[in-house]
């Protein structure tokens, strides 16, 4: 009985990370198609994901793609903070450029 509490509270544990995360997945997702997509869209057609997918892609390491969502942000004056901004990066990498 003692076992399969400890047992439960360690599943908890383990589950508590990855759910975090997804959360901020999620919210780079939220925040990429209110602000990002769009543009990208209107040039690369479909969800305008091939902007980071093309085969001559600027951004070609993780601080590239940290650079790349700093500059958006500024450039379109989106006032994000730095977790949104961090929010940003990681779905994008986890989805597009898996750095
Ligand atoms: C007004 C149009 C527009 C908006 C809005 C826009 N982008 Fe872009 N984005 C572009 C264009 C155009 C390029 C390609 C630039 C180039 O090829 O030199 C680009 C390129 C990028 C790239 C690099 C793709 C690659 O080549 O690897 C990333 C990442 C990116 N944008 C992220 C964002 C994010 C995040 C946002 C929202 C905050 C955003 N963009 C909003 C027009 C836009």
């Amino acid at each position: 009985m003692k076992l399969r509490l400890l047992t439960a509270w360690f599943c908890a544990l383990a589950t508590l990370p990855a759910s975090a995360a997804d959360q901020s997945l999620q919210a780079g997702k939220k925040l990429v198609d209110t602000h990002c997509i769009s543009c990208h869209a209107s040039s690369y057609g479909g969800d305008g994901s091939g902007i980071y997918t093309r085969e001559y892609r600027k951004v070609r390491s993780f601080n590239g793609l940290k650079a790349q969502v700093t500059n958006c942000n500024t450039m379109l004056n989106l006032k994000w903070f730095d977790d949104e901004e961090q929010q940003v990066v990681q779905y994008l990498n986890h989805t597009y450029y898996h750095f």
